[in-house]
């Protein structure tokens, strides 16, 4: 038996064993991490709002359009798109102006000749940079053959192309569903995307520099997510496969790059066309412990911004920082969660020690500071042509830091797990002054978070915890029916008008809702049991104030008297009727829902209840999911492990040869690295196709008792789909 057991049993078992692994320590998580972040229902469920037609904007509505807000330049959003570019007015939108670009016949032929479809040899616009003023430069990927051009707007509502079209390769990527980054700024582009047809050849480049070609060290098949200018530095966001995670198998980290903005290229050791100032370093988004748990892939980031991850009482208490959405793997339990990270912090990382490995089968370890070259290579120098070539050459074998930048304070502000959804997107409000719960007079700031998910929800979520993290769900809205992803977010605030808003953009549609429904609450107890920073209840109504009544982290206030209001309140079909506007500091596009909702509150009513997070938990419910939760991965467990005997006799049946083959042979193995998906998506799952069926109906189990009544274990069941840790 144990003869019979090749490398790649090994592997599979070894794979199965961090799969159980998972769901077990999903399980004890959901445990240890409810004392440490609670209160984890949300405190409202929106099921549906319904903004007026003016405040959505379809695009073409008969093929994907693929949406991606590419700059937001005051009032106006500029969105890439299928041969086109919309000029939104933030404030209404509308479309101020477009821009139109198709291939020519004879790039969609070429394409068409590449074995592509029509509808991808379309000009799918990925880059849009503000070049000065008036001018933007545009790349699209042009039926796989990527083009950029400069516009200039023109007259009252249209653009004109200056100068010619040029080459967009190293700009924009051949394929719209590809992640590519771009910025613009100090008059130089800066873009992290593909060089090549296939997508295999990753790199960072900013003319004439680029990063080192072919060398899995530099980017080892990143996904962009974003990119900043911090400083003297470029910073770019993304996840890759690690390559001082090789040995141990494939995986996924989240990393933060940066080149230095002054950067010429090097002298004579390193290509004179490379960077000699990209370095990159991992982001650890874990949850702390012994073992502590990974959220490993990076999904997208916030603006970076002035903030704290808590409450902040004065402005010194702010630091630059920026927000951003882990997941775990796709082919692991699903799991989400919100770091943010301190500047700060990164800088420190990239003024630390290297990380390196000696020997292709030894450990990576820290550099050792008296064989690091001085003055530090990290840091930005007046010209990297003076760099020395010993400089150089240690340049050219340590891209990567030893330290990891650590969460701003110190680990996840939020976590799902769920078997339904995974956090998207995720936009900042910061610094939202609400009144502080010991003092009227005082106010404390809140950075409010707003993650957008994968079945079109939006959570509205703070941190109110102290020394702690304890995030407060504020909102769990549904802005997109369940099968819509979120793929941007922003929040738009314009003073001088009154008007805030959220801007949500999915593949297809883009919609705007306010960023508070304080007036939909009736009573102060419900006011002030919402928690939300931009409410508080004056002498007769909740308002988007933050002189008066309010308690954003007991959700109580002495104010309301000792009635207990009841938390949850839940609000169906919320469509706008003919109603008369409100006057006050609401924003007067937005179409009034205040009375169209039937009253809130009152106790919830039985079995009408069915939302499964639409009380806060109990011990007694807690530790009933904690059961059931291990229950189900035991039967997970068993299933595996009778699954796996059978493939084991099976395989110790087969003639020996068929074993060889299918196990030791190299380039199966060596797939595993591989990066072409139709090679690699035999191993990208951890069961076959068949467990795979079998566990989803397993996994599926639990939305099918929705219907059921409550009460009795499937409502437990149905509870511990949507466990917010
Ligand atoms: C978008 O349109 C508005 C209104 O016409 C204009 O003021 C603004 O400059 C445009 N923005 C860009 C980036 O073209
Ligand atoms: C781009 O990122 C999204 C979201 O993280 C992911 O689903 C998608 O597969 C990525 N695209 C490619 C081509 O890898
Ligand atoms: C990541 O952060 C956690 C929690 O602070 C810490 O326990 C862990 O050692 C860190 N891991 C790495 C690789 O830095
Ligand atoms: C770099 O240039 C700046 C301004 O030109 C100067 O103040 C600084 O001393 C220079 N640094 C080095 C290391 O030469």
């Amino acid at each position: 038996m144990i003869k019979s057991s090749t490398r790649s049993d090994i592997i599979r078992w070894q794979q199965m064993w961090d799969f159980i692994l998972s769901i077990s320590i999903l399980c004890t998580l959901s445990k240890t991490v409810a004392a440490w972040q609670v209160d984890l229902a949300p405190t409202t469920l929106i099921h549906r709002v319904e903004p007026d037609s003016e405040h959505r904007f379809l695009g073409n509505t008969t093929v994907p359009d693929y949406f991606k807000i590419l700059l937001s330049d005051g009032d106006s959003l500029i969105i890439g798109a299928r041969n086109a570019v919309h000029n939104i007015s933030l404030t209404s939108l509308r479309e101020n102006r477009k821009i139109v670009w198709h291939s020519s016949a004879m790039d969609k032929h070429s394409c068409g000749s590449k074995s592509k479809s029509l509808e991808e040899c379309q000009n799918f616009i990925r880059v849009l940079v503000k070049k000065n003023d008036n001018e933007l430069i545009v790349c699209g990927t042009n039926a796989y053959k990527p083009k950029c051009r400069t516009y200039r707007t023109s007259g009252e509502s249209s653009y004109e192309q200056v100068g010619p079209e040029e080459s967009g390769v190293a700009k924009c990527p051949y394929d719209p569903k590809h992640n590519n980054t771009a910025i613009y700024t100090d008059g130089k582009l800066y873009t992290g995307t593909v060089v090549d047809f296939t997508a295999r050849e990753p790199l960072v480049f900013s003319a004439p520099l680029r990063t080192e070609q072919h060398d899995s060290q530099v980017l080892n098949d990143p996904d962009f997510v974003s990119s900043y200018d911090y400083g003297e530095n470029v910073y770019f966001f993304f996840r890759e496969t690690a390559v001082e995670h090789i040995n141990c198998g494939k995986a996924r980290y989240s990393r933060v790059a940066r080149v230095c903005k002054n950067d010429r290229g090097g002298g004579s050791f390193l290509r004179p066309d490379s960077f000699t100032s990209f370095f990159k370093t991992r982001l650890n988004c874990s949850i702390p412990g012994e073992f502590p748990f990974f959220f490993d892939e990076i999904q997208s980031t916030s603006e970076p911004g002035l903030g704290g991850y808590k409450a902040s009482l004065n402005y010194n208490e702010r630091t630059d920082m920026i927000y951003a959405v882990f997941s775990t793997p796709q082919n692991s339990i699903t799991g989400s969660a919100v770091c943010a990270f301190k500047f700060s912090d990164i800088i420190d990382s990239f003024n630390g020690q290297f990380k390196e490995q000696a020997s292709p089968m030894s450990n990576w370890l820290p550099v050792d500071l008296a064989d690091t070259p001085s003055p530090h290579p990290a840091k930005c120098v007046n010209d990297s042509k003076l760099i020395s070539d010993r400089t150089l050459n240690f340049i050219r074998r340590h891209t990567l830091m030893d330290k990891a930048v650590p969460a701003y304070g110190g680990g996840p502000l939020l976590l799902q797990t769920s078997f339904v959804s995974r956090f998207t997107q995720i936009a900042i409000d910061w610094q939202v002054p609400a009144a502080s719960e010991d003092n009227l007079n005082k106010v404390k700031y809140y950075d409010v978070m707003f993650v957008g998910t994968d079945d079109g929800k939006v959570l509205k979520v703070i941190n109110v915890g102290d020394k702690e993290i304890k995030p407060v769900i504020i909102e769990e809205i549904q802005v997109f029916d369940s099968k819509t992803t979120i793929v941007n977010l922003k929040v738009y605030r314009k003073p001088s008008e009154g008007i805030e808003k959220l801007v949500i953009v999915a593949e297809d549609e883009i919609k705007t809702i306010p960023l508070h429904r304080c007036h939909l609450r009736k009573t102060c107890g419900e006011c002030v049991a919402l928690r939300d920073p931009y409410c508080s209840w004056t002498e007769n109504r909740c308002e988007n104030s933050m002189e008066h009544a309010q308690n954003v982290v007991t959700g109580k206030h002495p104010a309301c008297g000792t009635s207990e209001p009841p938390i949850v309140v839940e609000e169906d079909n919320i469509l706008p009727t003919h109603i008369p506007r409100q006057p006050a500091n609401v924003d007067p596009t937005i179409p009034n829902h205040i009375d169209a909702v039937p009253p809130v509150g009152g106790p919830l009513t039985g079995a009408s209840q069915s939302a499964p997070c639409s009380k806060q938990y109990s011990v007694a419910e807690m530790a009933a999911a904690t059961v059931v939760c291990i229950v189900l991965s035991i039967v997970i467990g068993f299933f595996i492990g009778y699954r796996a005997s059978l493939w084991r006799n099976k395989r110790s049946n087969d003639p020996p040869t068929y074993a060889m083959d299918k196990c030791l042979g190299t380039p199966k193995m060596q797939n595993r690295y591989n990066t072409d998906p139709q090679l690699n998506s035999e191993t990208q799952h951890y069961f076959s196709p068949e467990v795979q069926k079998q566990l989803n109906v397993v996994l599926n189990l639990t939305p099918k008792t929705q219907n059921l009544p409550n009460g009795g274990v499937e409502s437990k069941v149905h509870k511990v789909k949507k466990v917010y840790l």
